[in-house]
């Protein structure tokens, strides 16, 4: 299977499944990384390990439409099985997404249906919930919703701040985004409607 990672800064979700991959001997190959911007930490990384980068800058581009289609025919010069988006900062066109349908996924860190969007730890604090998370789940075009693949919640303290929240969900993110990307790899998700079955034996 071939995979083509989507980045948009540090890139430490790409690192956990480049790594795992490595580890892990996954009959899989992250066949490109590619970034929306120069300046990703993450680059750096991706070509320290030989794996092939390539930067489509969405600022220069007038439309979201005409980066999108840039970028997917950037993409698919990779042909991949799976596309990942991990930490990439750009809304994505409804007809892009069609395009990788069952295809595409995305971490958010909050516990998915609540909180979309950004600031997702301010929003979480501000509302007071007792449990946050993050979300592993199949992209659709509608922003951060699309089936869900796997959650994994942690309890908010007292003394939380964004900034402790982040660093203790990073690390929950760092063992799930590549565990669910494994599942994929092994045929293990089945997307029904809204719900993904897990086929974990
Ligand atoms: C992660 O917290 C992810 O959930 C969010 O952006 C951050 C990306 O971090 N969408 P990194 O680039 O993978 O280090």
């Amino acid at each position: 299977k071939r995979i083509v990672i989507l980045i948009s800064g540090r890139g430490s979700n790409m690192q956990a499944i480049v790594q795992a991959a490595k580890i892990e001997q996954w009959p899989a190959e992250i066949v490109a990384v590619i970034s929306n911007r120069n300046d990703a930490a993450g680059l750096e990384y991706a070509s320290s390990m030989g794996i092939p980068t390539s930067v489509v800058v969405s600022k220069n581009f007038p439309t979201r439409e005409a980066f999108d289609a840039v970028l997917q025919a950037t993409i698919d010069s990779y042909s991949p099985d799976l596309v990942v988006l991990a930490g990439f900062m750009r809304i994505l066109s409804a007809s892009f997404v069609q395009h990788y349908t069952n295809r595409i996924m995305n971490i958010h860190p909050s516990l998915l249906p609540s909180f979309v969007g950004m600031a997702t730890h301010k929003q979480a604090l501000d509302a007071g919930v007792k449990l946050h998370g993050i979300t592993v789940h199949f992209v659709t075009p509608e922003l951060d919703h699309g089936p869900i693949i796997d959650q994994v919640a942690v309890k908010v303290l007292a003394t939380d701040t964004e900034e402790s929240l982040a660093q203790r969900l990073l690390i929950q993110e760092h063992i799930a985004y590549p565990r669910a990307v494994r599942w994929f790899i092994e045929g293990k998700l089945k997307i029904e409607g809204n719900r993904v079955d897990v086929d974990t034996d």
